[in-house]
This record gives C-alpha cells, structure tokens and sequence, in this order.
C-alpha cells in the first residue's frame, strides 16, 4: 500500500495527484448503475456542474488529471473491463476526488442510455481498441451510430476528443468525423499532458509511434434526427491494419499475469 503522499508511476510517467490520508478517501465506483438509465447528474454528484465523460478510459488516466486540474467540473468514466476500472477507482478514492465516477460499462451502452440528450459538456476517447480480428471488427466502437450518439449525449457546442496510435482507424475517423463535428487535427500533445494523457499514449510514445489527435465541436446545426440519418448513410470501419501499433495491440492483448515493464495497470 503507497504511503500519504507517495507519487505512483506508471512507465516511469506519474500518476496524476498524490495519495491523501485515509481519512480524505472518497467512494467513486458506481457499483450499481440504473437498470435502464438516465443517470440523474446532480443527483450524481450532488451539485450542478459541467460534466465531462471518458469512455473506454482504461485506467482512468485522463480522468484523474482532468478532474484534479478542474475540480469545477463532474467526470463520468467507464470501461467494458472490470479489472481497470479497478485500478480507476482505487487511484480516484485515494486521491479523495469527489467529482468522478467510475462505472463498469460498454461505451455504446452508455450513450444510448445512461447519457440524458445534450447533458455533456465534453466526451472523451482515448486509443479505442482497432480489433485486428475480421470476426471481430463489428465490436469496433466508433461508428456512425456511435458518432451520432456522442452528437446527442453532448450539450450545443459541446466538444468531442479522440485520439488513435492507428492510422487506419485515424483515416476512418477524419472521413466520418467531420460530419457530426467540426473537426481539427491536433498533431503536438497535449499541453496538460506532454508526456501522454492516457497509459496507452504513453506506451505507444515509448514505442516510437505517431499519435494522431483530434477535436470536434459539436455540429449544432444538425438535430438528432438528422444525425441518426446521416449516421445511416456512412459505411461501418472495415479497415485492415498492419504496422508497429499491432505489435503493440498484441502485447497489450495477451494473458494477463505479471506485467513486462509497467507490472499493472
Ligand atoms: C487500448 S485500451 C485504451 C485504454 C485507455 N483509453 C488508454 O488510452 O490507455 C482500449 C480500452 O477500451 C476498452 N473497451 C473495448 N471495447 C469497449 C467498449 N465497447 N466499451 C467500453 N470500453 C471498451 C478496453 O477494455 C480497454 O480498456
């Protein structure tokens, strides 16, 4: 167990914020979420504030330095796997965070009913899983219905960031994208984070992979029935990749046990 004060490190990038006191510990797993949703934001997090959602967020990097550097605003953040969220919360309680939750959750499931219609004041998804697998690539998350969903879930001018180590997915992202939102590429990191907003940006850096970035705002203009439609009309990603970011899913991918280099998540 760290000690009050210890900074943990994760490939040698600490871990944002420092471990409080025992006493200052915070509960932020949802361990129960509504059968059928809407999730109740105030009631949430008992106070009204901007909220910010991150899905697939793995171990909940971004979500703890977002939240740590704008105590101002409420985070949401989920994952379909049980054992990082895990490692979420625990960083989370132990930072004695009071604006996140955490949840065990697929993404599609939580925009198409946890979400209230223009609720979200930011989404956020880092390095979605490209499923190199054909048997598997219906399970790919960014979709046009997926986009269209974020579209719906984020409040007018509300703004969407994502970002891949994979430049097939990348090519997917900037011919779907820019329909929902107005899009721009963001090629340099991030300044909140020059070593990397998420574990995966880290290791794919640490690799000598590029990172592709992006920002889109919201399209107001188009309404959630026109978004569904357009969603209709844009094929699925049926990308094939091969290069150096699949070595680095296959390391990613393999049976948990002691971990090489990091040790956990
Ligand atoms: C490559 S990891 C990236 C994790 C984290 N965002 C990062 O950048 O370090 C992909 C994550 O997406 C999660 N995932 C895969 N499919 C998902 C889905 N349908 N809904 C939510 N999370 C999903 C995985 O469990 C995994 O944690």
């Amino acid at each position: 167990m760290p000690e009050p004060g210890a900074i943990e490190r994760e490939f040698g990038v600490p871990i944002p914020g420092v471990i409080r006191p025992e006493a200052e510990w915070t509960r932020t797993a949802i361990k129960r979420l509504p059968p059928s949703g809407p999730l109740d934001w105030p009631a949430l997090f008992g106070r009204v504030a901007p909220v910010v959602v991150e899905l697939g967020c793995g171990n909940g990097r971004f979500t703890l330095l977002s939240a740590l550097a704008r105590p101002e605003v409420d985070h949401f953040a989920s994952d379909l796997l049980p054992v990082v969220i895990r490692y979420a919360t625990r960083r989370a309680n132990q930072r004695g965070l009071r604006n996140v939750r955490f949840a065990v959750k697929d993404a599609q499931t939580v925009l198409g009913s946890y979400i209230p219609p223009g609720s979200v004041a930011e989404v956020h998804l880092y390095h979605p899983q490209p499923y190199h697998d054909p048997r598997q690539a219906h399970l790919r998350v960014v979709t046009p219905r997926f986009l269209a969903d974020v579209h719906r879930g984020l409040a007018p001018g509300g703004l969407f960031v994502i970002q891949t180590d994979n430049p097939d997915y990348w090519s997917y992202f900037a011919r779907v994208l820019p329909v929902f939102f107005e899009f721009h590429d963001h090629p340099t990191p991030w300044p909140d984070a020059p070593e990397g907003r998420s574990r995966r940006e880290i290791l794919s850096r640490s690799r000598n992979l590029r990172i592709f970035r992006g920002l889109g705002q919201r399209r107001d203009e188009i309404s959630a029935a026109e978004a569904l439609a357009l969603a209709e009309s844009l094929p699925p990603p049926s990308f094939r990749s091969r290069g150096p970011w699949c070595d680095l899913d296959a390391w990613e991918s393999r049976p948990a046990g002691p971990r090489r280099g990091g040790g956990r998540y």
